[in-house]
């Protein structure tokens, strides 16, 4: 598989699964949620072309986002550079259509091998570059109970599996607690992806221990998730519009620019429906923060922290 690209990558690039991808990529739960009309898929098309166009090429994706939904809406639209791009899906759950919540948890590991089966069969791919393993342990999102409390050690084992059969090419862990992570190096681990953003950085040790290991780390929510999990919103703080304000830039953009210049193992995923957001959003990868500015971003926090989300 070889990047043929000449493309600039937005933020500049980290390595995921041993190829090189744009520290600013693009997270497909939030289109989903806004794609279901036939009018609303052709312009989710335009979005993820012009995306690509734009030099991302990091797409994080699942099967249980709509159904499939996103899944088909990536394969419509960049399956002919299927080489270009690097996709990202989860196992750990399945989707539920129709349902309030549509998914349910899905963490056995025949359950891990079907929901990576189905994501290649809809895909319409040979192979998948990151598979992260969501696990259920706590908040936010379904926690696993009865015989979905499954050992962490035989799911790797599945996904080690899987990745020597070659249909996935990189394991990445999402929702997980450090101990996890340590458990799992041996493996061989691409990416962690926990939530994290600016004003919940309950994560912070599992996101120094992804640094020093060299492993990428890709937070989900990095702006709070949009007001959708009902957590607060980065661009609502005061801070952070003060300081967008100082610089001519947006709040989104801040909060996505003290992530980049945070770690440098950072990729972020933000999602949006907006090609104006998409735009900013690339952009936010040009903009430097100088030492003081980082200091002043770094004291703001959220009474949402919450540090028994990390069992270390
Ligand atoms: N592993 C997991 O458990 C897990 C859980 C959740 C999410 N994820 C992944 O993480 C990705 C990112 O999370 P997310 O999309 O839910 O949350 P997010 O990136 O924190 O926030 C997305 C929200 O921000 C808005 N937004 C994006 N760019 C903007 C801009 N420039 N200006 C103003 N608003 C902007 C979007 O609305 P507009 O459409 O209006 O721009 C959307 O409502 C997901 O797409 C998914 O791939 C993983």
């Amino acid at each position: 598989m070889n990047d043929s690209s000449t493309r600039p990558r937005p933020a500049g690039i980290f390595t995921l699964a041993g190829r090189p991808a744009a520290r600013v990529g693009y997270g497909m739960g939030q289109l989903t949620r806004k794609s279901e009309s036939a009018e609303n898929y052709t312009g989710a098309i335009a979005l993820l072309r012009h995306a690509l166009d734009l030099g991302i090429n990091h797409f994080d994706t699942a099967q249980f986002y709509g159904n499939g939904l996103a899944n088909r809406l990536l394969r419509d639209a960049l399956g002919g550079h299927r080489e270009e791009i690097l996709i990202a899906t989860k196992a750990g759950a399945a989707p539920v259509p129709g349902a309030p919540i549509p998914l349910t948890a899905a963490q056995k590991p025949h359950e891990l091998r079907a929901a990576i089966e189905a994501n290649l069969a809809t895909l319409e791919t040979d192979w998948i570059d990151v598979v992260n393993l969501r696990r259920m342990d706590y908040r936010p999102g379904l926690i696993a109970d009865g015989d979905q409390i499954v050992p962490f050690e035989d799911q790797l084992a599945e996904m080690i599996t899987l990745r020597d059969e070659g249909k996935i090419l990189g394991i990445g862990l999402s929702h997980i607690t450090a101990e996890q992570l340590r458990v799992a190096l041996p493996a061989g681990i691409t990416c962690v992806q926990n939530i994290y953003n600016m004003l919940d950085r309950s994560f912070e040790p599992l996101l120094d221990e992804s640094r020093e290991r060299n492993i990428a780390w890709v937070p989900y929510f990095p702006l709070g998730g949009g007001g959708y999990a009902g957590l607060p919103k980065v661009t609502d703080d005061p801070t952070v519009q003060d300081v967008a304000e100082r610089l001519d830039a947006t709040a989104t953009q801040v909060g996505l620019a003290w992530q980049l210049t945070h770690a440098p193992n950072t990729m972020l995923i933000p999602g949006t429906s907006s090609i104006e957001h998409l735009k900013e959003n690339i952009a936010a990868g040009d903009i430097t923060l100088d030492h003081d500015t980082m200091r002043t971003l770094d004291r703001v926090t959220s009474s949402q922290n919450d540090p028994t989300r990390n069992p270390v």
